[in-house]
């Protein structure tokens, strides 16, 4: 398995970061999680786009073009052993001299790449759906930054896991946010709903990549706040990420979503999303 690491490519269990590293010492890094199927990177530029944004939401310079980005991803990717890939990036502030919050006067940012197998949600999850919990959304107020802080989103997490499910819904203040790691759809009466994009949630680039799917194949579809209520008699419930796809949520909370099954428009767009997978993959 080889990373890449300021500058240098080796081997995974040869890659040492300081423990001085603010990454390390103050979760101050910002990271990218990119599917790659058949060795192309899946929606490279969107998820090198919002990098930049999270840098300067982070106020940290981008330590590549997006040419240089490309093309050190693209190494890692040749030399890891499988076609299907998840690529994760990350970016911290880089080691200083003490532990100190306030930021260094001069730092040099830590960059790593490594890529894993993807393991794609599991035949029966994607044909019979998943069950997920709700828990309020205690996390800050710059969700939509992705940052490796993520100790609020394991907790919350692990409330699905302790729970047998595989996702926790996110409520804030009687509205729907994300999952703890993905986003949320939500389905009533033939009409796909997602919550609009602030800074309580993450500019998903599967979900961009659904609603795309959406407008593309005559799903009608509204982006806009969604309340607890809607959430609770939901004909369907969605979750998309780069690892998970889109899946079906077929109970929150025990109660059965619908009528416990992947509805026909998950079923419709779970189709559109596996063909247009295979368009990218074949060069499309
Ligand atoms: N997480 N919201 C949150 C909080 C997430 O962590 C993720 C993805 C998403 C979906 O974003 P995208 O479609 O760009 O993957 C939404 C990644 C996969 C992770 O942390 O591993």
């Amino acid at each position: 398995m080889t990373v890449y690491l300021n500058g240098e490519f080796l081997p995974r269990d040869q890659a040492k970061v300081s423990v001085m590293d603010r990454g390390f010492l103050f979760g101050d890094g910002v990271y990218e999680v990119i599917p790659v199927y058949s060795r192309k990177p899946f929606r490279l530029a969107q998820h090198l786009a919002r990098l930049d944004k999270t840098l300067a939401g982070v106020r940290l310079d981008n330590p590549h073009s997006a040419a240089e980005w490309t093309a050190l991803i693209g190494r890692v990717i040749e030399q890891a052993p499988s076609p299907e890939q998840q690529v994760y990036l990350q970016v911290t502030r880089g080691v200083d001299s003490r532990r100190n919050h306030a930021f260094p006067a001069k730092v040099t940012p830590t960059v790593l790449i490594m890529s894993e197998a993807l393991v794609p949600p599991a035949p029966a999850q994607c044909a019979g759906g998943v069950a997920a919990v709700s828990a309020v959304d205690n996390r800050w107020l710059r969700c939509d930054l992705k940052v490796t802080s993520l100790l609020a989103n394991c907790l919350l997490r692990q409330l699905a896991v302790d729970a047998g499910c595989v996702e926790t819904v996110l409520l804030r203040d009687g509205f729907l946010s994300e999952g703890a790691a993905s986003n949320i759809f939500v389905v009533k009466d033939g009409l796909l709903l997602a919550p609009q994009q602030n800074h309580l949630m993450l500019p998903g680039i599967t979900y961009d990549v659904v609603l795309e799917l959406a407008a593309g194949n005559g799903l009608r579809y509204q982006v806009r706040d969604i309340r607890e209520a809607e959430l609770r008699a939901a004909d369907e419930l969605w979750l998309s990420s780069s690892t998970r796809e889109v899946l079906a949520i077929v109970e929150l909370d025990g109660q059965a979503v619908g009528d416990g099954r992947p509805g026909p428009l998950f079923r419709r767009m779970y189709a559109c999303y596996q063909a247009f997978k295979s368009e990218v993959m074949h060069g499309g």
